[in-house]
């Protein structure tokens, strides 16, 4: 056993490690008291400080003294006895007989403490619909072991990815995706304001052997690829819920139009009908918001124009009955809304979603819900429709909703965020799985740390210090706040194809 340190003290949530000279223990490491009869304890390093059995005058003396020249030297005082790194950990897990349990009491005094490795981590089992999101991480050392959710109970009951802009959140939602074409039967909406989950110019998505369970819509698709028109007969007033902000008599104006001329209502406002008690103001500023927002008109020739060719009179009618399908269907469905206007990409994902939600309403009042595929719906900065701010001024939406009943009908959002707080605690709390990736602001770490599954108030440099990629996933699923270190996606679909040779490799032994 290589004993990298000692437990000297504290307490059930900071046990007090001094770490043997030589062994650099790091931020996250995580680390296992061997107690008697099959019994350890695994603890997760959460701070690091110096010690010394020296006075800090008498240490600020001698290394002044050196630093001026003057030739002193520390080493007469036996310095791996006297100076030593003291390790704060907490107690994450005690493992008895293979399973599992939150620790309720202290390890031995003294007992000697080394680094968890494979072999200790055997309780982690892969569950039902194993959804791979990366391999367990020990401070920064990666463990060959896979750390899986299970993507029906994740997905429906909502993740969470909070971080910082460029610490691998897109990165690890491609891995997510990836790994959901293994499974299959997941009906996934992706909005994609980036355009970088088909992979149109690299490898993504699309070169996964089972690609065919991938639909990619793009207002400007390559060849072989779905054009997102989208005929505006699909679209009904209350998908502009929390959207778009219409006034009062905007709103009544919108509503008694759809209830007039039905499908037609847009492309009549625009042609600029009359409605009994609507003011020719509200219409004509309905007229100017349509154009601003959604870019749509009537040009002088009476020919209706969309400026960015996504919405059409006479094309498009299929295009939301097919992504519907799609999804029923238990396929990823990439929208690429690179580029449309934020409202715009909003409103679309509220048109498919609004149905979706819709129908699954009815299958759960039918009792046809557990033939169907879970829905997820990965939105890009979540705040946008799941913010405070935005639910207060201008009513819930069917993000906000979905965040709020969609388990009731396996429907759950996969939001990534870079802030937290803007997003309120009773949606965050509803937000059963959170993969928390590196944050340097420390109001996002708290409102992160207040709402994770689990106790991760001592985590705090932890989640400051994660690099790349590294991540603590902490849901109601876990019975601790898994690290982990989704692997580079581009390095991961190599190994991914090499894996699957060496697999057919083995079958033609067999
Ligand atoms: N798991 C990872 N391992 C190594 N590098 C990564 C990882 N995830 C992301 N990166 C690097 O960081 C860059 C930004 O990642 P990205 O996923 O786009 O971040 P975000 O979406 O959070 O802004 C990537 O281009 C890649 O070079
Ligand atoms: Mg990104």
């Amino acid at each position: 056993m290589d004993v990298v340190g000692q437990i000297i003290g504290g307490g059930v949530a900071r046990i007090l490690i001094r770490e043997k000279s030589g062994v650099k223990l790091e931020m996250g490491d995580l680390l296992l008291v061997d107690e008697t009869g099959d019994n350890s304890l695994i603890l997760q390093v959460t701070d690091l400080q110096y010690h010394s059995q020296v006075p800090q005058s008498m240490r600020e003396l001698i290394s002044g003294m050196k630093l001026e020249g003057l030739g002193a030297s520390l080493d007469f005082m036996e310095p791996e006895l006297r100076n030593y790194i003291v390790a704060q950990a907490k107690a994450i897990l005690q493992v008895k007989d293979g399973h599992s349990t939150i620790p309720k009491s202290l390890p031995d005094f003294f007992n000697s403490v080394r680094h968890v490795k494979e072999d200790d981590l055997k309780f982690l089992t892969k569950p039902d619909n194993p959804l791979y999101v990366g391999d367990v991480r020990s401070g920064s050392k990666i463990l060959d072991s896979k750390v899986y959710v299970n993507a029906r109970d994740a997905i429906s009951h909502h993740i969470l990815i909070p971080a910082t802009t460029g610490r691998g959140k897109s990165n690890l939602v491609k891995v997510m995706l990836w790994s959901l074409l293994d499974l299959g039967g997941f009906g996934i909406l992706v909005l994609d304001p980036h355009d970088e989950y088909y992979g149109r110019n690299e490898k993504c998505l699309k070169d996964h052997p089972q690609s065919e369970n991938l639909v990619y819509y793009s207002s400007e698709a390559p060849p072989g690829a779905n054009s997102l028109i989208i005929n505006l007969e699909s679209i009904k007033p209350h998908h502009f819920s929390g959207i778009v902000s219409f006034s009062e008599a905007q709103n009544d104006a919108v509503n008694l139009a759809y209830h007039k001329y039905g499908k037609n209502w847009i492309i009549k406002i625009l042609e600029g009908v009359s409605l009994p008690n609507v003011k020719e103001t509200t219409l004509s500023v309905l007229i100017r918001k349509f154009n601003t927002i959604l870019g749509i008109y009537i040009d002088d020739k009476g020919n209706f124009q969309s400026r960015n060719r996504l919405f059409s009179d006479t094309a498009g009618e299929s295009t939301i009955k097919d992504i519907i399908r799609s999804l029923e269907n238990g396929k990823i469905v990439v929208i690429d809304t690179s580029r449309l206007m934020g409202s715009v990409e909003l409103l679309v994902g509220s048109i498919i979603t609004g149905t979706i939600f819709n129908k699954y309403q009815r299958y759960k009042a039918e009792n046809l819900l557990r033939e169907k595929p879970v829905i997820g719906i990965v939105i890009e900065e979540a705040p946008r429709v799941l913010g405070g701010d935005v639910i207060a001024t201008q009513g819930h939406n069917v993000y906000s909703t979905i965040a709020r009943e969609g388990r009731k009908f396996n429907i759950g959002l996969i939001g990534i965020t870079q802030l937290v707080s803007l997003i309120p605690k009773t949606i965050l709390a509803n937000m059963n799985t959170k993969i928390i990736l590196g944050n340097e602001m420390a109001q996002e770490r708290s409102e992160i740390m207040a709402s994770a599954s689990q106790d991760l108030s001592d985590d705090n440099r932890n989640i400051a210090s994660l690099d790349k990629g590294e991540a603590i996933v902490s849901s109601i699923f876990t019975r601790f706040a898994v690290p982990i270190k989704t692997p580079f996606f581009d390095e991961f679909i190599e190994d991914y194809s090499n894996e699957e040779k060496e697999d057919k490799g083995k079958m033609a032994f067999i």
